[in-house]
């Protein structure tokens, strides 16, 4: 199956030993949530690929590759382990090529191995794929190929595309026909990018329930699975609909539908800014966003009046009310719900987007989904909207991201205005969410509130001073093996807030649970020193959580008390200002988000990359 043209592929420490059988050790269908930018110019794109992997390295970051064509020769450098340490062992700076496509990869199934890194190659290596999603019939197809001849060299699912585009390809002598003919035997979710050896003009793409975007430069044409990996060249976006291919050449992209139906589509800016990528000089993204909060609260505020009325509106007039979301954008639909509820007087079920399903029963005509995102990618998220529209309901979102697949399945859309978040743990996007929420039930309830904005965003300056105070905090309490976090009422989202950011960013066992519910059990995990933080804000719950707060002193707890008034009952007292009280969610939050960052630097966790975690989840 050799040809005569060169064919440079370097594994850093694969064999490249063919796997005959079906199945290897660890073989099983490889979900992933990865990072994917290609780009095609008339100069060596080696330097745009790098940098693009960097700005998605966010996406996953257990191993990554490149694929570049230079004088008909396919170059591909790929390896396991994080992107600073590929590029190194890899070399794959010194890469060249005027055309490229390149992938960091989290996986989901399979193991992190050098072989199993992308860019994926067919036999003659004369067909590159990189990869986001799943190919949930990747077992038959791979039989099938194998029964050909086809020679495997990993153990993921990715691998049967570029045999599949190989093949086709052998036929059709098209590059986007053989991806379009690979594509219809694919089932699953699926980003892709393919290189073809003997078109070093060309790159395709296609996409099926996972995010691509196209970016058209000067010269230079893009295409990524987020908009940060080509922000600094172009804003200039383009956003693949489900089922579409791209055919990207150095000056043009053309954009065609499943049935091969060219589709004209205008570029769309997208209002990102370099700045907002760079960490300047902070050590961590997570620190600098957290940070950036005075400023994020306030843009947070800036909505289009007639969608927020739109929003409103709809919410009034809903026969039934939902709200869903993921991790912590679910705890800030909390908050929304326990507003409705108690101040509109309007009846609503605050749903985890992965139990959506349970819940499709009680959807119809007339009923009306609220979804919070910050990626507005979440697998589980879109799958509960896909569900929700066949059942009639009308889809209101919160995102962060304006060209999202999720902004652009719903019927009203209001934005964070926050800015790229990068950093893994979502902080900046939940206190934006905080001040959505706030200003959606107040719209609702015909209320205007007062312009105090910069009021508040001193008050958020303010509670960041607790830095230092908090750094020790964490310092004392970095070894301990559980944490609890306990609030009453509307505050007892941010106790489930700040359990989940220690979790992620420490991986040290967090639990966040309403106060009243300690006596019910988990009381009986308190002993001597076990350190319980009590958001515990002025106002009509205050003093049960004291008593709460008591209980747990009396059992040992050392008890971090969050709040706007002192009591000698805390073992350490941080205090927060006090706000509005719809508003204090966000000053009480923050104290957590400095615990569990500085937690995680002293136990010399990455912030911005914890372990096992990405920061969109695109697989269910
Ligand atoms: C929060 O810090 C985590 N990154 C995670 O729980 C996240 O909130 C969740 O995956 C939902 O993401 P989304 O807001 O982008 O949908």
């Amino acid at each position: 199956m050799q040809d005569a043209r060169r064919m440079q592929s370097q594994s850093c420490t694969v064999d490249g030993t063919m796997m005959g059988s079906l199945y290897a050790a660890g073989d099983r269908r490889s979900g992933r949530m990865c990072g994917i930018i290609g780009c095609v110019g008339d100069e060596n794109v080696t330097h745009v690929l790098l940098q693009g992997l960097k700005r998605v390295e966010y996406r996953g970051y257990d191993s990554a590759g490149i694929a570049t064509i230079d004088a008909n020769s396919m170059n591909v450098r790929k390896g396991a382990g994080r992107l600073a340490e590929i590029e190194e062992r890899c070399a794959l700076s010194s890469l060249r090529g005027n055309i490229g496509v390149a992938h960091t990869r989290w996986a989901t199934h399979g193991g992190v191995t050098d072989a199993n890194s992308h860019p994926h190659t067919s036999c003659q290596e004369r067909v590159a794929v990189v990869h986001n999603g799943i190919i949930e019939n990747y077992v038959q197809l791979k039989k099938q190929l194998l029964g050909r001849g086809h020679l495997f060299k990993s153990e993921t699912d990715t691998e049967v595309i570029s045999h599949l585009i190989e093949q086709e390809y052998a036929r059709v002598k098209n590059p986007l026909k053989a991806t379009m003919l690979a594509a219809k035997k694919l089932r699953g979710q699926y980003a892709i990018a393919v290189l073809f050896q003997d078109r070093p003009d060309v790159i395709v793409g296609a996409r099926k329930d996972a995010p691509m975007i196209i970016g058209v430069g000067d010269g230079k044409m893009f295409i990524a699975s987020d908009v940060l990996a080509f922000i600094e060249h172009t804003d200039r976006t383009i956003f693949l609909d489900n089922l579409e291919f791209a055919e990207l050449t150095k000056d043009r992209v053309r954009i065609f539908n499943s049935e091969g139906k060219q589709v004209r589509r205008k570029p769309t800016q997208v209002a990102w800014e370099l700045s907002d990528l760079t960490k300047s000089d902070y050590a961590h993204y997570t620190r600098k966003e957290i940070d950036e909060q005075p400023r994020t609260v306030a843009s947070a505020t800036m909505q289009d009046q007639e969608a927020l009325a739109a929003f409103a509106r709809a919410i009034k007039g809903a026969k039934s009310l939902f709200i869903t979301a993921a991790g912590t954008s679910y705890h800030a639909g909390l908050l929304m719900k326990s507003r409705l509820n108690k101040e509109a007087k309007i009846r609503c079920d605050a749903v985890l987007a992965g139990e959506f399903a349970e819940h499709l029963d009680w959807l119809g005509r007339g009923s009306t989904v609220v979804v919070f995102s910050q990626s507005g990618e979440t697998a589980d998220v879109l799958d509960a909207v896909k569900e929700a529209k066949k059942k009639g309901a009308k889809i209101l979102s919160i995102v962060n991201a304006a060209g999202s697949s999720l902004a652009r399945e719903s019927d009203v859309t209001l934005l964070l205005n926050c800015g790229p978040e990068v950093g893994v743990a979502a902080t900046k996007s939940f206190t934006s969410q905080v001040m959505v929420v706030n200003l959606v039930v107040d719209s609702v309830l015909g209320k205007r509130k007062a312009n105090d904005l910069s009021r508040f965003s001193r008050a958020v300056e303010e509670t960041l001073e607790t830095e230092p105070q908090i750094a020790e905090l964490a310092d004392e309490y970095k070894e301990k093996p559980d944490f609890y976090f306990v609030a009453r009422g509307y505050n007892y989202p941010v106790a489930l807030e700040g359990a989940l950011k220690l979790k992620e960013l420490s991986y040290i066992h967090a639990e966040g649970m309403p106060a009243s519910e300690l006596k019910h059990g988990t009381l009986a995990l308190i002993e001597k020193g076990t350190p319980v933080v009590a958001i515990n804000p002025s106002g009509p719950l205050h003093d049960e959580t004291l008593s709460n707060v008591e209980e747990l002193k009396a059992r040992g707890a050392d008890v971090i008390g969050i709040s706007d008034v002192h009591d000698q009952v805390y073992k350490h007292f941080v205090r927060v200002p006090k706000v509005d009280w719809e508003r204090m969610p966000v000053v009480e939050v923050i104290p957590l988000q400095l615990l569990a960052y500085h937690v995680a630097v002293a136990r010399r966790n990455d912030p911005d990359y914890p372990r096992n975690l990405a920061k969109s989840v695109t697989v269910k």
